[in-house]
């Protein structure tokens, strides 16, 4: 039998708006430990996609005169678009409209309906016609729809109805079996509190909304869109009741589900009810992240405070990007999305601190390494102590704190800079040249380090970093390329260049990489 995958997801992303930075914070998360652990040679199965039925869509997309089909085509490549753009790796991308995904969703209907999971009743509700919703008595304004105002009416509607009542007792008896299973523990409080104040069956189908799948044996009812979209986790890994594929077994279950804080209750609550119905095993973890408010604010494109990736991938580089967002805040907590933090950490943390430094000591071993890698430094202290914080940066990675992986890592690179200044290495050229190269070694190694450190937050640079690191590259003999500064500074809020280290080297001389004696790394 094959070895079990590592299964990562990401929610499927609703198709009625163009990408933000929010929707790239969860698949970059996922994206960075996925590449960890293939980095580790672990076998990985990334999967994101989009999440495109519902009435909402469907009066998109009539609003803008296409067919839904068409919409959903236009904004699911758009997201794929985007992910390009962020450098992600996923494995697999599903969208809930793909057939293998819509007949595994029927199966499962017709499945419930067969063991009395899902059972046909009626739905008692305030209705309002211009949301296509149902409000409770306590959510109306003056007994009027809270959002338009207007009347509401009394409906009676048949429905199917999902019997998440009956797991109320084996979810308790999960979570405290599992503790780890709603992570991170300070947000699993407020959904224990919301099972154990009693479970109600859902109604999981619809008669009014033409733009959902089917139920295969009452086909005027159309399934409810958060009930077809959770499915994806199982069907985009090759389950249907039907027949299971052999692929299934080698990726379930997943072993962790990235979802933002607002929809963890559907992850820590329905969807493993629903495969409790099913028989099939729970997810290992759901793990939800904070939000991110744009200057203090709700994003919203009508407030004018909305951020688009794109933007300021082109202006600073996807890796910068890919940075910030996993240094500024700890992946968990909420946090808030500014272009002035973002400049002032790109210009201290990476034009600086790495940037600087990288640069700085790449041109004097290029001058004083005659380009040749050297040898590993077995008696350096330094090089020492930075190999036994590998363990520790993966297990932050692996536990999801990216945010302490990156604090460790720029601690390391602090102290590089550190010893820099304290060294004066620009003086060691003149008085003690075998010093300097002794000293340049220990660098070399250092920076080779951090490199492998960043490679899962920040690919680009640290190939970049890797090429120059004489790393991976074949000991042919070739001329080392000039390779342009990691993060070129931003003009305004620039600091005066560190003083010494640049009158060594003139400024005609090479980014020059170094030629590989040794491409094992660390
Ligand atoms: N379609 C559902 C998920 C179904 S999964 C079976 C959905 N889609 S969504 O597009 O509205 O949001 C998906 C995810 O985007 C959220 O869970 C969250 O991870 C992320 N974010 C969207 N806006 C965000 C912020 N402002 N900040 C952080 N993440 C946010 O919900």
């Amino acid at each position: 039998m094959k070895s079990k995958k590592y299964y990562i997801t990401t929610p499927l992303y609703y198709v009625n708006d163009k990408p933000h930075i929010g929707h790239a914070y969860t698949t970059l998360a996922a994206d960075i430990l996925a590449r960890h652990l293939r980095a580790k040679d672990v076998p990985v199965h990334f999967q994101t996609g989009t999440d495109e039925h519902g009435s909402n869509i469907e009066k998109i997309a009539r609003e803008k005169g296409v067919e839904p089909k068409a919409w959903c085509d236009g904004i699911s490549a758009d997201f794929r678009e985007l992910w390009k753009t962020l450098n992600v790796k996923y494995d697999h991308f599903i969208r809930t409209t793909d057939p293998a995904h819509e007949a595994g969703v029927q199966a499962v209907f017709e499945k419930l309906i067969k063991s009395g999971d899902v059972y046909l009743g009626s739905y008692d509700g305030l209705y309002c016609r211009s949301c296509e919703a149902f409000y409770d008595e306590g959510e109306l304004k003056e007994k009027n729809c809270p959002v338009h105002g207007k009347p509401v009416e009394h409906v009676s509607e048949e429905t199917y109805f999902f019997r998440l009542s009956k797991y109320e007792k084996p979810l308790l008896e999960h979570y405290e079996q599992h503790p780890d299973f709603l992570s991170p523990r300070y947000r699993a409080q407020e959904l224990l509190n919301f099972v154990k104040s009693g479970l109600k069956d859902i109604s999981i189908s619809r008669t009014k909304v033409a733009w959902g799948v089917q139920v295969k044996s009452n086909p005027k009812h159309t399934v409810y869109v958060w009930f077809d979209a959770l499915l994806n986790y199982a069907t985009g890994a090759g389950y249907n009741p039907e027949h299971v594929s052999p692929d299934f077994n080698t990726m379930w279950p997943a072993d962790v589900h990235l979802v933002g804080k607002e929809i963890f209750r559907f992850h820590g609550v329905i969807w493993p009810a629903m495969l409790m119905a099913l028989g099939v095993e729970l997810p290992r973890k759901v793990y939800a992240h904070g939000w991110w408010t744009i200057n203090g604010d709700k994003m919203s494109k009508s407030r004018g405070n909305f951020i688009k990736a794109e933007d300021v991938v082109q202006e600073y580089g996807v890796d910068a990007l890919r940075y910030f967002i996993f240094r500024e805040v700890s992946f968990g907590q909420d946090g808030d999305f500014s272009m002035d933090a973002f400049k002032r950490r790109y210009n201290a943390d990476l034009a600086n601190d790495l940037g600087n430094l990288f640069s700085r000591i790449m041109n004097m071993a290029a001058k004083y390494l005659d380009h040749q890698l050297p040898e590993k430094p077995e008696g350096s202290v330094i090089f020492g102590e930075f190999k036994t914080w590998t363990p520790e940066i993966h297990r932050s990675i692996e536990t999801l704190q990216f945010g302490e992986a990156l604090e460790k890592i720029w601690k390391a690179v602090s102290r590089l800079n550190h010893l820099v200044n304290e060294r004066k290495p620009w003086e060691l050229a003149k008085k003690d040249p075998e010093a300097l190269k002794v000293f340049l070694y220990e660098m070399v190694w250092c920076l080779r380090l951090i490199a492998g450190w960043i490679d899962p937050f920040m690919p680009d640079t640290a190939s970049r970093m890797h090429l120059q690191l004489g790393v991976g590259r074949p000991a042919d003999g070739t001329e080392p390329q000039k390779v342009p500064a990691l993060f070129p500074r931003k003009q305004d809020e620039s600091k005066p260049a560190r003083a010494g280290l640049d009158n060594i080297v003139p400024p005609s001389s090479p980014s020059g990489g170094l030629k590989p004696k040794d491409i094992k790394t660390n």
